[in-house]
């Protein structure tokens, strides 16, 4: 079965990127000229998302509008004969279906995804996560739908991290089934390091079928107090096979300072209208410490 929907959990409080966050969603951050979240839900439809629920939140606004018709703008590009942008302020707002729900309470992406329910139904559907944003060839989600209609279960996107960040995961155990499919034996959410299984992190893209519901549904809270997917899809692995895909491209953690400033420097040096003056910039500061 073909997969067109996607689940893009956002209601989380962004915590790590504070004060930034305190009153502006951690999704609209914008790395360049486009805010993050708009770079997954461009992926979602790359690789044949046709509708898009939202598990949003409190203070969280700022993305419903950005993928809404906004007439005030529209009508003063329009003015100012503005045509290139008034396309591009439209395109966002017809890209792809999109659905709201609120997530009353953070619970925990497992209960953000247990919300996903209705809207879900009894389909195969991708979950996204707006901190990971993942430049590559072929749609980090496309290179799991591919894995997924081979093998038909789960997909989880796999990366093999320094061991000194694995607790920041959760992380997998697997078997080689072929360079970049893996059976996945075991999960633990956010292990110690000494207690990890491997150096395999899950990140921000899933492939799931309804048969996560029930087991949602029952799941008690795990690390942090939270429910956990990653605790359901351990359960799920001993009932039928779950699938990692250590998928081709460059991951950049944008919930992080760090890893958002990386991605910022990386995407602009890949813009030609940055690649000259921004380089040199880059290179001079460099050279002066
Ligand atoms: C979530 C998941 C974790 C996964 C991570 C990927 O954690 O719980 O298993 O490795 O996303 O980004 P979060 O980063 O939301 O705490």
């Amino acid at each position: 079965m073909q997969v067109k929907k996607a689940v893009f959990p956002v209601a989380g409080l962004g915590t790590r990127f504070l004060p930034a966050t305190k009153s502006s969603p951690k999704e609209m951050l914008p790395l360049i000229d486009k805010p993050l979240v708009q770079y997954v839900v461009e992926e979602a439809v790359a690789a044949g998302i046709e509708q898009i629920l939202f598990v949003t939140g409190r203070g969280k606004r700022a993305i419903e509008d950005h993928f809404d018709i906004s007439f005030e703008l529209e009508a003063m590009l329009q003015e100012k004969g503005k045509g290139e942008m008034l396309q591009e302020v439209r395109d966002i707002a017809e890209m792809v279906k999109i659905f709201y729900v609120r997530q009353k309470q953070a619970l925990g992406l497992g209960h953000a995804i247990l919300c996903s329910r209705e809207f879900v139904g009894e389909e195969p559907f991708a979950v996204l996560l707006g901190d990971d944003i993942i430049d590559s060839d072929v749609p980090c989600l496309g290179q799991l739908l591919e894995v997924h209609r081979k093998y038909r279960g789960p997909v989880l996107a796999l990366e093999k991290v320094p061991m000194e960040t694995i607790s920041s995961y959760g992380c997998v155990r697997t078997n080689p089934i072929s360079e970049r499919v893996f059976e996945v034996t075991d999960l633990v959410e956010k292990p110690k390091r000494e207690e990890a299984p491997s150096d395999m992190a899950i990140i921000g893209r899933y492939v799931l079928t309804p048969d996560i519901f029930p087991i949602l549904e029952r799941q008690q809270p795990g690390k942090g107090g939270e429910i956990q997917l990653t605790d359901a899809l351990l359960k799920l692995s001993k009932d039928e096979a779950i699938y990692g895909c250590l998928f081709e491209g460059t991951r950049h953690d944008c919930g992080d300072k760090l890893g958002f400033l990386k991605a910022t420097v990386d995407m602009a040096l890949k813009r030609e209208e940055f690649n000259g003056e921004f380089a040199e910039f880059l290179k001079e500061r460099l050279c002066d410490r």
